[in-house]
């Protein structure tokens, strides 16, 4: 196991009807607050009006920054900052998914930098202070709620890339606030927490067995719970557990001690910088040609995997039969419950191949448990075609 350190000062604050806390804690962050959603989900479900009457409640006066676009852009990020300088916000309020949480980030450490915003992003500085953040989850996905990561699009550039932030002070989690996310997005949200997972457990570190059975219980409880609630979306307690996976997938217990990848994450926001897909469908078309390419650095990772999370039997069975069973498995799995297996269900073609495959790579290689280059990055896309 590898030397860490571990800190995540995130208060979750989970369940049903624990909206109810906003008030006070409204009341202790500042009198005007930066109100961050989206296209307006949150209007068509009612939580906007029970999140603004709790803000009333503490007498907050509420400036709005709508209209977070899913892949949120540097543009939307820069005008939450003029808005905020403007009227002298004091502490922000993200109510949506990763996308609002992500952007309330970006304005958030913003606020108090000289320089452009985007210098968090293209690692040319390191965010030092922020506006006080809190959070209404209303997708599990991200885990952005309990993290200080953030992803960006720079449209311009069509770069997307992941900066390091703030964490959130608070995060409010009720499931009930997931019951009208659509199918499609449910879907997605399963594919990403199990990709977070993956991109932890994939590694060469050894002697590692708690962040790797931490790993296998989430992986485990989002494959028991995925199908329950693509059947009934109003099912409290499998909408509760997939948020809760969601959360611990990406909250920095899984990564402690251990040398983590991210290659295929950095692969699916270079596609998503391109073609503007939906960050977890892309993930399910490249997570299991990703795996096919690299098991054979380590096939008794691969093994494990199969037989602790797939139930592969390993009887009479080489090592590379059961590991790729594994693999397998994992693609069926996505499929099943409705994923793209292909780019071309995104219509997607060989044509910006090489484009995508340079800015999977802006920094040099990627991925620690196969370092990959652009060939590699390129060749990992054509098997996803
Ligand atoms: O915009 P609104 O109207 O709110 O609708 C959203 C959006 O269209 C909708 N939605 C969310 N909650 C809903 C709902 N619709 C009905 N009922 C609800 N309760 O769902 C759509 C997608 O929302 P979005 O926030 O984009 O999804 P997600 O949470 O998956 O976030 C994706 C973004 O997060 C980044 C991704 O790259 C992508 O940009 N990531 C952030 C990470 C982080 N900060 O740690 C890590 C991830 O790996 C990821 O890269
Ligand atoms: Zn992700």
């Amino acid at each position: 196991m590898n030397n860490f350190v571990y800190r995540n000062p995130t208060e979750l604050i989970f369940g049903r009807g624990q909206l109810s806390v906003l008030e006070a804690k409204a009341k202790q962050l500042g009198s005007t607050v930066l109100l961050v959603y989206g296209g307006g989900s949150i209007k068509r479900s009612g939580l906007y009006d029970k999140v603004v009457s709790q803000l009333q409640a503490a007498e907050c006066r509420v400036i709005e920054l709508s209209g977070v676009e899913p892949n949120p852009r540097l543009n939307t990020v820069k005008k939450g900052i003029e808005l905020c300088r403007q009227e002298g916000v004091e502490w922000i309020l993200a109510v949506g998914g990763g996308s609002v949480i992500d952007a309330a980030k970006a304005v958030a450490v913003g606020v108090p930098y000289e320089g452009d915003v985007w210098d968090f992003y293209t690692r040319k500085a390191v965010a030092e202070s922020a506006l006080p953040l809190g959070t209404v989850l209303t997708l599990a996905a991200t885990g952005s709620e309990m993290n200080r990561g953030s992803v960006i699009t720079n449209w311009e550039t069509q770069e997307k890339f992941g900066g390091t932030c703030t964490f959130p002070t608070f995060s409010i989690l009720d499931p009930e606030n997931t019951f009208t996310v659509p199918r499609d997005q449910t879907i997605y949200g399963i594919c990403d927490i199990m990709s977070h997972v993956f991109e932890q457990y994939f590694s060469h570190t050894t002697e590692i067995p708690l962040q790797t059975r931490f790993a296998e219980s989430i992986m485990k409880t989002v494959i028991e719970n995925a199908e329950r609630v693509l059947e009934n979306p109003e099912d409290y307690d499998a909408r509760a557990n997939i948020l809760y996976c969601g959360t611990m997938a990406l909250n920095g217990t899984l990564p402690v001690g251990v040398d983590t990848d991210w290659a295929t994450h950095s692969i699916e926001h270079a596609v998503s910088a391109v073609y503007d897909i939906p960050h977890g469908g892309g993930l399910a078309i490249i997570f299991p040609q990703w795996m096919r390419y690299v098991y054979r650095e380590n096939v008794a990772r691969f093994v494990r995997f199969a037989v602790e999370v797939w139930n592969v039997d390993p009887a009479g069975k080489t090592d590379d039969e059961v590991a790729l069973a594994g693999i397998e498995a994992t693609a069926a799995f996505f499929a099943r419950i409705g994923a793209p297996t292909r780019l071309a269900d995104y219509k997607i073609g060989d044509d910006q191949l090489e484009v995508m495959a340079q800015k999977a790579t802006p920094f040099g290689p990627i991925g620690r448990f196969k370092p990959l280059g652009s060939e590699d990055v390129a060749e990992i896309l054509r098997m996803s075609l």
